[in-house]
């Protein structure tokens, strides 16, 4: 029996073939864009291991985001980097802290307009640099440290978050931050988990990014997951679904996309992936070096991203991404 032979190059004879045909089709709305926000500084600071990227300044922030929203990015996470560091991270919960002022500027330059997300955690704030509390031989405390992270929350809400995003891998946090925010009135604002967040070497350029070093050359291990694992990633995501989390969260996303589709068959909340600073980074070296077309580079990663199953992508790649798409 003689079948007509299967072509599979039909459908890719043309641009507009191959376009009407395409599996994913990404869009300036699918993307979140992290920000950093400094306190004192007059000037936006450049990020050395991150081309490109900001320290920004209150004023910088505004108008960044102001381009952000211009080109259809759907949301900004917001780090901030405080003046003054200490044990207990206590400008993360002050009302004045930079990053309260910041969502207070975003807010009131543009209203419900873009999805305004704060990171919740604690490194960036304490002086050791680890994402919790310490107890007396250095460890980092679980409880104790959600007690913090409701006193974030609140603040950040007061401030005018729309979507809390706590970043620092402890036991029951999302449970924590769920009942303290709708114990004060914030049933409304939404929870992103971090809820599979690995413990890599892929945040190195983010730590210069927030001034993070972590005491006695430490690490995360303690909290953040192991890497060579996926299982685990699942319990994680359906705890924090359990807690009440509106939205997870894989990070890395370029490195884990076998734990991002994972996680996609696993829940039915919307799925988030984090191209993380190393992921940026290495890109942007390459394509300095004349060796990688940064842009198409970049499109790819995100459409794989995409393709494993995240629902939206914060990458530091957005504005170029969205600019391309105008
Ligand atoms: C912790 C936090 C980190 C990142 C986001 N939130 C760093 C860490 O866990 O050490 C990394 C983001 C990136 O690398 O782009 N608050």
């Amino acid at each position: 029996m003689n079948f007509p032979q299967r072509r599979m190059r039909r459908l890719r004879r043309t641009g507009a073939l191959r376009r009407l045909v395409t599996e994913h089709r990404l869009h300036p709305a699918d993307f979140i864009a992290p920000l950093f926000v400094r306190e004192g500084i007059d000037e936006p600071q450049p990020i050395v291991s991150m081309p490109g990227q900001f320290q920004h300044t209150r004023s910088s922030l505004r108008a960044e985001v102001a381009e952000l929203h211009a080109l259809g990015i759907g949301a900004v996470v917001l780090f901030g980097v405080p003046e003054r560091k200490d044990h207990i991270g206590s400008e993360a919960w002050n009302p004045d802290g930079i990053v309260q002022v910041a969502l207070a500027d975003l807010r009131s330059d543009l209203g419900d307009e873009i999805v305004l997300i704060a990171d919740l955690c604690m490194d960036e704030y304490t002086d050791h640099g680890h994402c919790g509390l310490l107890d007396g031989r250095g460890d980092v405390e679980n409880d104790a440290t959600l007690e913090v992270y409701a006193r974030i929350a609140l603040a950040q809400a007061a401030a005018g978050a729309d979507i809390v995003a706590p970043s620092g891998m402890m036991d029951g946090q999302v449970g924590a931050i769920r009942a303290a925010l709708d114990g004060s009135g914030f049933e409304q604002t939404a929870i992103l988990a971090y809820a599979a967040k690995y413990a890599t070497a892929l945040y190195g350029p983010f730590r210069d990014a927030v001034d993070v070093t972590i005491a006695g050359g430490g690490d995360r291990r303690t909290y953040q997951q192991d890497v060579a694992g996926s299982r685990e990633a699942l319990e994680e995501i359906r705890l924090d679904v359990a807690e009440g989390a509106d939205m997870v969260m894989v990070k890395p996303a370029l490195a884990f996309l076998d734990v991002i589709a994972a996680a996609r068959r696993a829940v039915d909340v919307p799925l988030a992936a984090y191209h993380v600073s190393g992921e940026y980074a290495m890109v942007c070296a390459a394509a300095e070096r004349g060796w990688l077309d940064l842009d198409a580079v970049a499109y790819e990663h995100v459409l794989a991203i995409r393709r494993a199953g995240a629902d939206v992508i914060l990458t530091y790649f957005c504005k170029r991404l969205a600019e391309a798409m105008q």
